[in-house]
């Protein structure tokens, strides 16, 4: 079974990825790090030098790639990926077990706020346009996300209560 974690930014995809794949002993891949080795490039570099574009067509690419392979794994996604191209179609494959990681705004907005940084849609947005700009985007975003195999709400949950779940 190929286990994938959806959810917006700062969900917890990665973390809960990792520690979930230590105790099923079985690989663990971050798709923005794979995007990473395939284009020797950081997202943000991807963003800034090649547009939005470029990295979603990318980020198609290697989720076909990983969907492809014969071995179980656990893969978390990026907070965009299943909502282009045809990702969230993708993810409806017999072998896939898909989990949304779901997050209240407030807890995205607390996570987030310290950590624009390193996520570039989020770089023009400050403390007061943070929260507008996440519930906008959760609006766009809520039809794919829903369409999860499950749903595990992770609000004031702790890791390994959200890996047990
Ligand atoms: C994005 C989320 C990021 C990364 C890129 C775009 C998004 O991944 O793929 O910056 O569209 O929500 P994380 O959810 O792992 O931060």
């Amino acid at each position: 079974m190929k286990v994938v974690l959806l959810g917006y930014m700062g969900c917890g995809k990665s973390v809960i990825g990792a520690f979930l794949a230590e105790k099923l002993q079985i690989p663990f891949y971050d798709l923005d790090n794979e995007i990473e080795k395939v284009t020797q490039i950081s997202i943000s570099e991807l963003f800034q030098t090649k547009g939005e574009i470029y990295f979603r067509k990318k980020e198609n690419e290697v989720l076909k790639t990983f969907l492809d392979k014969k071995e179980n794994f656990i893969l978390s996604l990026g907070g965009g990926t299943p909502c282009y191209f045809n990702n969230h179609e993708l993810l409806q494959q017999d072998d896939v077990f898909s989990i949304y990681l779901k997050a209240s705004t407030d807890t995205l907005v607390n996570r987030l706020i310290n950590e624009k940084d390193k996520r570039p849609l989020l770089h023009n947005q400050d403390e007061v346009t943070l929260k507008d700009f996440i519930n906008k985007h959760l609006f766009d975003r809520n039809f794919y996300y829903h369409q999860a195999t499950k749903i595990v709400t992770v609000d004031n949950k702790l890791v390994e209560q959200i890996a047990n779940e």
